[in-house]
């Protein structure tokens, strides 16, 4: 029987399951447990390209990644690639994947593919345990303020300008397609568990439209820095046949850069999500 264990700060181990495999009613427990905890971990999986493709499918329709290389033969398949002579990794920045997209994806399904010696962790943070955290007055004057998130200064040409970061191109790239901005609830009911998530995050969020620019950087300031607290956060270290997948209107992820001279593979599937509301 498949069991799912919760993690530490936030999460679930998921045992007992062969996600190259997934039965409808197997879909349907993932779907329920990811609305729960925000991010599911599996370990001993063997998941090929197909595979991955037909994964994800049963949560809904891939969305094609406009910025990040595809996998060859898989457009669907994004890759998240480090090799050993570059600086930069993808993902370093706290961030929810597509958060500048008005429908947001519900969420992405990591298989690891070449994995470092030591380190390439992952962090994800709960933003549910982020949000159930904070005042009873933040909370309140949270919940009638939006903000607007975009792509454009992360996945544009102006993002490639400084020397280091010129080491993304080839692995990033489309610049031009770098169009989108949404504007979307501070604070959103989650579509599946209808729990309230804080939706803002470090590297797509711009500015809340409610308030002036000091005001909402001053908010934005604190409540990075409070969801950033190791108490939200679970720390996941991958090895071969690892997978996780999590939640982008739950959660929050880093993916560490601290494995230099060494490669670093990742494939990526993208799943459309729904329009979100407070
Ligand atoms: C990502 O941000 O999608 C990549 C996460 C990782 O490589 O661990």
């Amino acid at each position: 029987m498949v069991s799912v264990n919760p993690a530490e700060g936030v999460g679930a181990y998921v045992s007992n399951i062969n996600l190259s495999a997934l039965t409808p009613d197997d879909a349907q427990l993932l779907k329920r447990a990811l609305g729960e905890f925000g991010v599911l971990f599996f370990r001993n999986q063997s998941v090929s390209p197909e595979q991955h493709i037909e994964l994800a499918q049963s949560f809904g329709k891939i969305n094609i990644n406009r910025f990040f290389n595809p996998v060859t033969d898989h457009p669907e398949i994004a890759e998240v690639r480090k090799e050993a002579d570059q600086v930069n990794n993808i993902g370093e920045t706290w961030h929810t994947d597509h958060s500048y997209d008005r429908i947001p994806a519900l969420g992405s399904i990591l298989v690891a593919q070449h994995l470092p010696r030591t380190g390439g962790d992952t962090l994800f943070a709960s933003m549910f345990a982020a949000y159930d955290a904070l005042s009873d007055a933040l909370k309140e004057k949270l919940q009638t303020l939006t903000a607007t998130h975009s792509s454009r200064h992360v996945f544009g040409p102006s993002a490639y300008e400084g020397e280091a970061d010129k080491d993304l191109i080839g692995r990033l790239g489309n610049t031009t397609a770098a169009t989108q901005d949404a504007v979307h609830p501070v604070v959103i009911r989650h579509p599946i568990s209808t729990k309230r998530a804080l939706y803002v995050n470090p590297n797509f969020t711009l500015r809340i439209n409610e308030l002036d620019e000091q005001e909402s950087a001053d908010l934005l300031s604190t409540l990075y820095q409070h969801c950033q607290k190791t108490e939200f956060q679970h720390r996941f270290q991958w090895s071969e046949g690892s997978v996780a997948f999590w939640d982008n209107r739950a959660t929050w992820h880093k993916a560490l850069n601290d494995y230099p001279g060494q490669r670093r593979l990742m494939h990526r599937i993208t799943v459309e999500g729904v329009p979100l509301s407070a």
